[in-house]
C-alpha cells in the first residue's frame, strides 16, 4: 500500500460530491455511509457507493474506501454486502469497541472476498478507534488484527457526545485535556501495532493555515496522515506529510554515515550525537520519500 497522507471523506448520498472524486489527489477517498448520511438516505447511499465502485477499474478501486456503519448497527451487514462485490481498497470502521470488532469485520470481509474472487486479505481495515469510552481500554491490542489492519485513526466528536461533554475544545480551538489524551493514545497504539497513525479531521475547511499547523504538529509527533472533509484540504495535507528535500538530504547523510561505520552505535554529525534511534528515524523518512 502506498502512503496514506490524505484520506478524504465524501458523503455517500451526494451524487454531486461523488462526481468530484476523480479530480481530487487524495491518497484515499472514503465514501461515507455513516454519520454524514441520514437514516432515510442510508439505502440510497449504499446503492450509489456500490454503483460508483462498479464503474471503476481494479487500479482505481485501490484508493476508494468505504466507511460502513458501526458493527453493532443494523445497517452494517447490508453496507458490506453492497460494497464488497465492488472490491474497495478498504473499509473504515467507526465506533469500534475493541480489536474484536475489527477481527469480526475482517472475517466477514474474507467471506465476500472468497465469494467474489477478490484476493483474500487484500481489503484493508481502518478503525476509528476512539469513538466509544470502552474502546480506549483495549487500544494496546490492535496488533492481533494482523495484516488487514491499515492504521488507526481517532475522533473526538462521538466520544465527547458519549460522555456528555459540553465541548471537546478549548476557547482557542485546541483539544481539551481528555481529547489530547485520546489523540496521544491513538498515536502510540498505532505504532504499538506497527501501523500508520492517522490524525483526525480539521473541521474548519476554510482555514488552510490552521490546517497546516495542525498537520505539522501531527507529523512532528508521529502521525503519517490526516482525515479530510473537503477537497481544498487535500493539497495542504499531502504537502505537510511529504518529507521536504532538506529532511531527505539529512536522512540520507545519517544512513550513509552509519553504513560507512559498521559496528558503530553512536556517531557525530555536524557537531551533534547520532545513535540508533536517529538512524531509525532517518530510515523512516527515506521510506516515506
Ligand atoms: N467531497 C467531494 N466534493 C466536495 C466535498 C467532499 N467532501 N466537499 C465539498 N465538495 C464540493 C462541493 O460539492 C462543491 O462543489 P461545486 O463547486 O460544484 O458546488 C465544492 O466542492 C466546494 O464546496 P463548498 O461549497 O466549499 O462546500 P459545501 O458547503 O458544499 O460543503 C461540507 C461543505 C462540509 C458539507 C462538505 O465539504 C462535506 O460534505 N464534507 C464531507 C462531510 C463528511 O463526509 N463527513 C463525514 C466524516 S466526519
Ligand atoms: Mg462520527
Amino acid at each position: 500500500m502506498s502512503a496514506m497522507r490524505s484520506l478524504l471523506f465524501v458523503p455517500g448520498d451526494s451524487e454531486k460530491k461523488l462526481g468530484k472524486i476523480e479530480g481530487v489527489p487524495a491518497d484515499v477517498v472514503i465514501i461515507d455511509l455513516e454519520d454524514s448520511v441520514t437514516p432515510e438516505k442510508k439505502i440510497a447511499a449504499r446503492g450509489l457507493a456500490s454503483e460508483y465502485l462498479s464503474g471503476l477499474d481494479a487500479g482505481e478501486r485501490r484508493r476508494i474506501w468505504v466507511r460502513i456503519n458501526p458493527v453493532d448497527h443494523p445497517e452494517a451487514g447490508a453496507d458490506l454486502a453492497a460494497v464488497m462485490p465492488g472490491n474497495p481498497g478498504g473499509i473504515v470502521l467507526p465506533k469500534t469497541r475493541s480489536p474484536d470488532d475489527v477481527e469480526l469485520v475482517g472475517r466477514r470481509i474474507g467471506t465476500y472476498e472468497a465469494e467474489h474472487e477478490i484476493k483474500v486479505g487484500s481489503t484493508r481495515i481502518l478503525p476509528v478507534a476512539t469513538e466509544t469510552p470502552q474502546s480506549l481500554f483495549s487500544l494496546g491490542e490492535y496488533a492481533r488484527c494482523g495484516p488487514r489492519l491499515a492504521g488507526l485513526t481517532w475522533g473526538a466528536e462521538d466520544l465527547s457526545a458519549a460522555v456528555g461533554a459540553t465541548t471537546a475544545r478549548e476557547a482557542d480551538g485546541s483539544w481539551t485535556s481528555p481529547y489530547r489524551l485520546v489523540r496521544n493514545l491513538c498515536l502510540f497504539a498505532a505504532h504499538a501495532a506497527g501501523v500508520d497513525a492517522i490524525d483526525t479531521l480539521y473541521a474548519n475547511f476554510q482555514d488552510p493555515e490552521g490546517l497546516e499547523a495542525s498537520c505539522t504538529e501531527a507529523r512532528r509527533d508521529g502521525f503519517s496522515g490526516k482525515l479530510a472533509i473537503h477537497p481544498a484540504q487535500v493539497d495542504v495535507i499531502n504537502r505537510a506529510f511529504t518529507p521536504s528535500e532538506e529532511e531527505i538530504r539529512h536522512a540520507r547523510r545519517v544512513v550513509e554515515l552509519f553504513e560507512a561505520n559498521p559496528g558503530a552505535g553512536t556517531l557525530a554529525l555536524d557537531g551533534a550525537m547520532l545513535d540508533i534511534p536517529h538512524l531509525k528515524q532517518a530510515q523512516k523518512i527515506l521510506d516515506r520519500s
